[in-house]
């Protein structure tokens, strides 16, 4: 991309638990480098908490009291609740939001957006096309017409807002822009680092959803730590599997020892939402639904979606009860039979 002399104006679309923490990355490091717009704008689902509209709270008290309470947000970062007005004239897109809203955000902003501006995305899940799997970044590419970098890694948000280290992957089809949200984004404790295989780090980001609720079903049903170890390890055989076979052998395996991929299943299998759900569903008899409301305080869960998103992608392929291609992992005998047998264990179908 060619730099105007103006700098470059952002947009964070979401401002959920991870939103919010990247915006406090974000705000911070705009004030260091001349090259971005020192304000920020970030579009906020408008809510009311306690007669307050969340969009005033954050931008007087400057902090988003619903998904990052006790973290305060930098000043330049300013709440907008109409989604067209906070992305009119941005240069560089942040989305991150929960991925069930994509479709919905894209329609509202497409045309308004110039085609030269650059969007990353940090949602993690997969959208499903005609052909079976589609990619969150390439619904945003197709609907927008924008370039797409993704950032995936192992970051649990309120760490990350803690300013504790951790590391992340960013992965991008044009290394230029790639290193320019790395420039955005990096900081002393939340290390960057930059692939050119960004489909697989995306798919990372996703699959590892589907593993940690597998990982919760084994915490729920007591299997100890060592049937842990194995669903997170076949989860990880998995996760490869399903990338080399959908995006047609061109990913590296290299890229699963990344933050995006390792390190990021690691985590999500014992400290993410999504692991702790699935054990309360195991344990408590009570709907994914009823959990979300009672244990997540308005976050979403990206596990049992994907889930079914995977197992119908699957089947439509034919995949269900077989080896996808010629891996010996994706089979009904390992993590995607554990995961439909711990809903199954409830009754549920993911039909
Ligand atoms: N939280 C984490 O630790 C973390 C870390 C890395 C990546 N992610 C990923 O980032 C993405 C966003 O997660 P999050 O944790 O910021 O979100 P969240 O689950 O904390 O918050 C829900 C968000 O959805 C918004 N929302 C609610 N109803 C809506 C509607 N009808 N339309 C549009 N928006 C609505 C809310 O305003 C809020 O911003 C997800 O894909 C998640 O997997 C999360």
């Amino acid at each position: 991309m060619s730099f105007s002399i103006s700098p470059l104006k952002v947009c964070i679309v979401g401002s959920g638990n991870w939103g919010s923490a990247v915006a406090k990355i974000i705000g911070n490091n705009v004030k260091k480098l001349q090259k971005f717009a020192s304000t920020v704008n970030m579009w906020v689902f408008e809510e009311n908490i306690n007669g307050r509209k969340l969009t005033d709270i954050i931008n007087k008290d400057h902090e988003n009291v619903k998904y990052l309470p006790g973290y305060k947000l930098p000043d330049n970062v300013v709440a907008i609740p109409n989604l067209r007005e906070a992305v009119q004239d941005a240069d560089l897109l942040v989305f991150v939001i929960p991925h069930q809203y994509i479709h919905k955000v894209c329609e509202e902003i497409t045309g308004l957006v110039p085609r030269k501006a650059l969007g990353i995305t940090l949602i993690k899940g997969i959208d499903q096309g005609p052909e079976g799997l589609k990619l969150i970044s390439d619904t945003i590419r197709e609907k927008m017409g924008i370039d797409i970098s993704v950032l995936m890694g192992a970051n649990i948000a309120n760490e990350v807002a803690a300013d504790k280290f951790c590391e992340t992957t960013i992965g991008c089809k044009i290394l230029e822009n790639g290193l320019l949200f790395k420039e955005l984004l990096q900081t002393p404790n939340f290390r960057i680092t930059v692939v050119d295989d960004a489909d697989a780090v995306e798919l990372c980001g996703a699959l590892k959803n589907v593993v940690a609720v597998g990982a919760g079903f084994c915490d729920g049903l007591c299997y100890g730590d060592n049937t842990k170890a194995a669903v997170i390890r076949l989860g990880l055989m998995e996760m490869i599997a399903f990338a080399k076979f959908f995006c047609k052998g061109q990913v590296s395996t290299a890229t699963f020892l990344e933050s995006c991929g390792i390190a990021d299943l690691i985590t999500t299998c014992y400290g993410g939402r999504n692991r702790r759900v699935a054990e309360a569903f195991v344990k408590t008899g009570k709907s994914i639904e009823e959990l979300e409301k009672e244990m997540l305080n308005g976050q979403k869960l990206q596990g049992p979606q994907t889930s079914a998103e995977v197992h119908n992608i699957l089947k439509q392929k034919g995949m269900l009860d077989n080896k996808i291609g010629r891996s010996k992992y994706l089979s009904h005998e390992n993590h995607l039979f554990f995961v439909k047998y711990g809903f199954l264990h409830r009754g549920v179908c993911l039909d």
